[in-house]
């Protein structure tokens, strides 16, 4: 790339460059550069702008900020009425509209015996968003508006300039001097997702659908707030045009699209109503795995002539129709919240609803997720709801209509028994997570303790037991599962291994080969590998992933069975609250009883074997102590104890005068530690976890701690300064070479610890301005005589 050195020239260089990539990132898809070098010549354009603020243009790909706050919006007339469009719900509803259009043309209708002339439409999805306006003269953006009621809309230019494929200035040569463009202004699924995951966080409102987020967004006075929205425009159509443009509607968008502006992806030409409702139906098929939501598709016919001669009919053109798609959201009533319960005992509120139809479905149980979803929703029981079903998705209620809450609408409680088993329910305060920076409260489950004497649970747990990805018994579908432990032939897994023949022909709909076949299945299953196992179990929190991660890694079911929680943490992913499921799983009496017996009727499990090579030696001690999360010891601190004591032994053994001699090693640190370590029960805690963690093969090599075995001091630089009085400073210096330690004359900041007499001066000024720890001779010798030196 050759530079311009005039900044002039290199600001309309850069402009170009940026504006060209801008179209390749947010109209084609198809960016070219990587990021940071589109920031480079960004910054540089505004590095231009800054020292020469004559230089700015309104165009300018630095002037997509949306100018100060407005107190109130401008008004704007729509030269060309923004109309609306007359919708069709059904294929008649289609078939009439283009038979009106036919006829308006005076073309041959066709009959029995004749086809009639095919008219030509325009076919595009209908974006649920919000019609905007945009003039361009002379190529430039000069105004933005919204549609409002078709005759004079709001004037948000300041907001359209934000929007990131918008172009400021059209690409291209041949547009009219004067040309109004419209379309829809919306956010992207994965854009509302992106949103409301920022307002959850930031403990601010979410927003309902993707079509409110767009509009709340795009009605900010404050441009700034607009500009922090994923706002996307697409457009369909124009407005006022001063100049030439083609005379078909697909003819006119693909000159938009030339020209910079975003047009529909799924733009297709239909000839004839038939070709239409394929349309309809593709976009119909695909509409939940399109990035946008839409509520139906758009026809239009293609010839400007053919536009222009039908004309229009009250607010709407003759030309044009929406081909609706059923409505994915309706008005019910919360007839009451059920409780269900889950595999994990977790109690769970579900909706029930009046029936009521949504998009060809009949919709009377509705998902809660949970009760912090009832408490972020506001419900009561009689409330006038707002459901939405979304592909296959199980129906969700988005909002209570507040102003419809009847005056005896009812609170949702939690039981405090279990619904299916009496037992109490307990309630779990979720651990706070932190994501980012930023702590999240993932609120709290409410838990049936009834584990496997709880019939829902128990029916759960051995469907997820026999499951596809689990043991994968063939023939045990949820029916049969039903009638196996409301007989109470089975109430556990392992009961399921001692059924005979005589019992399963005894359930309704078996005869005598359905049984062979059950059994067969259920014996042919006994031979799973211990991930298979293990995600059987049906551990809370303990998917498909962290099974084969469990088995890889620790090799056995002995080993995982009896892995402490600060031993599971140490495998990648698994986190504090996963590792205390898995172990108090395990700890349960009843879980070890029924693991028994599955071992007991016949289960072997594979690939059992060795530790993961990966994990083996995989910690320092340093980890090691900076887990503990000892009070006022943090990562350094524990590195600077590692770095003086080798073992965990030798470090919970140390007394004050020890870690006094651990460079900077605080004081704060050193309390922290004593006090930590003064509790024998969390001193043998600590010393299992570290057994556990060597019989793993996971514990820290330690080549340091080879070489000093019986050297407490090995490593370690001191020196002596002053009078001692006790003996002579050469004795003193055996001695602590005896200990491993090095002598040395001068003091650094390698020095470990400096022992001063009276009269010492320059180098216990420079070990205080190091910060080295210094001892008095008192220090020096109750240290030499911990250590067993005889003086
Ligand atoms: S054409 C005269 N095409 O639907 C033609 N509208 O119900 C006017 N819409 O206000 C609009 N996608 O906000 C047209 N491909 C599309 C559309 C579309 C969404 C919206 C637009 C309009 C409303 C009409």
């Amino acid at each position: 790339m050759t530079q311009t050195q005039d900044p002039a020239a290199r600001a309309i260089e850069l402009r170009e460059q940026i504006d060209l990539h801008n179209h390749r990132y947010y109209v084609l898809d198809e960016p070219s550069i990587p990021d940071a070098e589109y920031d480079r010549l960004f910054n540089e354009l505004r590095a231009i702008e800054e020292a020469s603020p004559d230089l700015i243009t309104p165009d300018s790909p630095t002037q997509r900020v949306g100018g100060a706050p407005l107190s109130a919006f401008g008004t704007v007339t729509h030269e060309v009425p923004m109309l609306s469009l007359g919708n069709a719900f059904d294929e008649q509803s289609m078939r009439d509209f283009d038979r009106r259009v036919r006829e308006g043309l005076d073309l041959p209708a066709g009959d029995l015996f004749e086809a009639g002339q095919d008219v030509e439409y325009c076919c595009e999805p209908k974006l649920d968003g919000l019609a905007v306006s945009l003039l361009y003269e002379n190529g430039q953006l000069v105004r933005g508006a919204t549609r409002g009621d078709g005759s004079t809309g709001e004037d948000i230019s300041g907001n359209v300039r934000t929007i990131r494929n918008v172009p400021l200035k059209l690409r291209g040569q041949g547009w009219p001097t004067l040309l109004e463009v419209r379309g829809e202004v919306f956010i992207s699924k994965a854009g509302f997702e992106a949103l409301n995951d920022r307002a959850r966080e930031a403990g601010t409102k979410t927003f309902a659908n993707p079509r409110n987020a767009a509009a709340g967004s795009l009605r900010q006075l404050d441009p700034s707030i607009t500009r922090s929205r994923p706002l996307e425009f697409c457009c369909y159509g124009i407005g006022q045009v001063d100049g030439d443009l083609p005379d078909t509607q697909v003819g006119i968008l693909h000159s938009l699209r030339d020209w910079g502006l975003s047009i529909s992806r799924e733009l297709k030409l239909a000839v004839g109503v038939d070709q239409c409702l394929d349309y309809y139906r593709d976009i119909g098929e695909r509409r939940a795995a399109l990035g946008y939501e839409i509520d139906g598709v758009v026809f239009k016919v293609n010839q400007l002539a053919y536009q222009r001669e039908l004309g229009f009919r009250a607010r709407e053109p003759r030309w044009a129709i929406a081909h609706k798609f059923p409505a994915m959201e309706e008005i019910t009533e919360l007839l009451d919240v059920e409780f269900q319960v889950g595999r994990t005992g977790a109690v769970t509120p579900v909706a029930r609803l009046r029936p009521v139809q949504v998009a060809g479905v009949t919709v009377s149980n509705a998902s809660l997720h949970n009760m912090d979803e009832v408490k972020r929703l506001g419900l009561m029981i009689g409330d006038s709801v707002i459901i939405r079903r979304a592909g296959d998705v199980i129906p969700q209620v988005m909002q209570v209509v507040a102003e419809r809450r009847p005056a005896d609408a009812k609170p949702v409680d939690i039981p405090q028994q279990c619904p299916v088993c009496g037992a109490d329910v307990e309630r779990t305060q979720l651990v706070k997570r932190t994501r980012g920076r930023e702590t999240v409260s993932e609120g709290a489950v409410y838990r049936c303790v009834g584990r496997l004497t709880c019939q829902a649970q128990l029916k759960q747990a051995i469907i997820h037991f026999v499951s596809r990805r689990a043991l994968d018994i063939d023939g045990l579908g949820e029916k049969i599962v039903e009638q196996l432990v409301n007989t109470g032939l089975v109430s556990s897994p392992a009961d399921l291994y001692l059924l005979t023949y005589e019992q399963v022909i005894a359930l309704e709909g078996f005869a005598e080969i359905s049984s062979k076949n059950l059994l067969g299945a259920i014996q042919d299953c006994k031979e799973p590998t211990l991930a298979r196992f293990i995600y059987a179990l049906g551990i809370p929190d303990v998917g498909e992933e962290t099974a084969k991660l469990l088995a890889r890694s620790l090799g056995s079911l002995a080993r995982i069975s009896q892995a402490l929680p600060e031993v599971l943490v140490y495998l990648p992913d698994v986190g504090a609250e996963v590792a205390h499921e898995i172990h108090a799983f395990f700890a349960e009496e009843h879980n070890q009883t029924v693991i028994g017996q599955l071992l007991e009727r016949g289960i072997q499990l594979q690939e059992e074997g060795d530790l993961s090579p990966d994990l083996a030696a995989s910690i320092t001690l340093a980890e090691f102590i900076t887990r503990l999360e000892i009070p006022g010891v943090a990562k350094t601190g524990a590195e600077r104890l590692t770095a003086s004591f080798n073992t965990l032994q030798a470090i919970m053994d140390a007394d004050w005068l020890e870690l006094k001699t651990v460079a900077r090693f605080t004081e704060k640190a050193q309390s922290g530690l004593r006090e930590y370590f003064a509790d024998s029960a969390r001193r043998e805690h600590v010393l299992r976890i570290e057994q556990q963690l060597k019989d793993f093969g996971m514990h820290w090599d330690s080549p340091r701690a080879a070489q000093s075995e019986g050297m407490p001091l090995s490593g370690q630089t001191w020196v002596l300064t002053g009078t001692l009085e006790t003996f002579s400073r050469d004795v003193a210096k055996e001695h602590l070479e005896s200990l491993g330690a090095k002598v040395a004359g001068s003091v650094s900041a390698k020095t470990h610890c400096v022992v001063a007499g009276p009269g010492a001066g320059s180098k216990l000024a420079k070990a205080e301005q190091l910060s080295v720890p210094v001892l008095d001779e008192q220090g020096l010798l109750k240290l030499l005589v911990k250590h067993g030196v005889t003086l």
